[in-house]
């Protein structure tokens, strides 16, 4: 099959192997509960993953939880690419007919279509299970701190980790990215966590005359695990459940890419439990 969506990286396959490894045994203790059960996968892609040399392809999560044994009530895709979403259309058409009817793709901003899911959907009946897998600054903390009220939805976030190391420089000089940072990680205190005044004095303190002087130079304090806490940290303020196995997945030369992260609304002490449980011995095993 054709398909325009390009392999992230080696660790991409073993992303798609935990969160469906989450997702069969979320069905299967689901499976006797009430509720009904809603798939949201909001950066959704086609279904198919082509390797960048075209050799190979991976089967996508969309495809993925299409074929999972056990079934949801209802599955929604978002996509925000037009011919992605027409080519998942097409694989939806033609290798699961029978379950179009309980499928809805919305071709828009993963941001905007997940609040309209959220608002339509009456989560009192309903259980939710949802992947957040965008290429980077993608998810607002706003849709977080949305998807955290349902206290109804699991859910995977493969956060930025290197987009965000990337708007981090060692200097302080952070000001073009502040918003973005701010809209990430839903908050300003990243700047006192992360960055410390620079005690070593140059020649702008021995220049009065200059204008920037100690005081107000920044450097950069915090190295990768400290990032990682913090984002999980961040996460604990608006979900009241979150693994602490979170996966980083490295490049080549093992630098952080991406944080995959795994956190869950639900009130319920008993359902943290059993989730927690799944989601950690998956991350620990994978
Ligand atoms: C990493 S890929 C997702 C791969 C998919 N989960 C899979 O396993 O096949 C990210 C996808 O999100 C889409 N995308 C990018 N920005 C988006 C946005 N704001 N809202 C929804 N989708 C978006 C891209 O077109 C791309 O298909």
């Amino acid at each position: 099959m054709v398909t325009s969506q390009k392999f992230g990286g080696n660790w991409t396959e073993e992303k798609l192997n935990i969160f469906t490894s989450y997702l069969d045994s979320y069905l299967i203790a689901l499976q006797r509960q009430k509720f009904k059960k809603i798939y949201i996968d909001a950066f959704a892609g086609t279904g198919e993953i082509e390797t960048r040399d075209g050799e190979q392809c991976l089967v996508g999560s969309a495809k993925r939880a299409l074929s999972s044994d056990k079934k949801f009530d209802h599955y929604y895709f978002i996509e925000a690419d037009l011919q992605k979403a027409e080519e998942l259309q097409n694989m939806i058409n033609t290798e699961f007919s029978q379950m179009r009817r309980i499928v809805t793709i919305y071709c828009g901003d993963a941001n905007e279509k997940l609040a309209d899911i959220i608002r339509n959907v009456d989560w009192r009946y309903n259980r939710g299970l949802l992947f957040l897998d965008p290429y980077a600054t993608q998810v607002n903390w706003t849709t977080l701190e949305n998807v955290a009220q349902t206290k109804s939805i699991d859910v995977w976030y493969l956060f930025p980790f290197s987009a965000l190391e990337r708007m981090l420089p060692k200097n302080g000089k952070y000001d073009k990215s502040e918003e973005c940072i701010d809209r990430l990680l839903g908050d300003t205190g990243w700047r006192e966590e992360f960055y410390k005044k620079d005690p070593q004095l140059t020649l702008f303190d021995l220049s009065p005359d200059l204008e920037q002087s100690n005081e107000d130079r920044m450097v950069k304090v915090a190295n990768p695990e400290h990032i990682k806490n913090y984002i999980l940290s961040r996460l604990g303020t608006i979900f009241p459940c979150v693994s602490k196995d979170a996966r980083i997945f490295r490049n080549s030369r093992r630098s952080p890419m991406f944080l995959f992260c795994f956190a869950i609304s639900n009130e319920s002490e008993a359902a943290q439990k059993l989730a927690l449980r799944i989601a950690n011995s998956i991350l620990k095993s994978k």
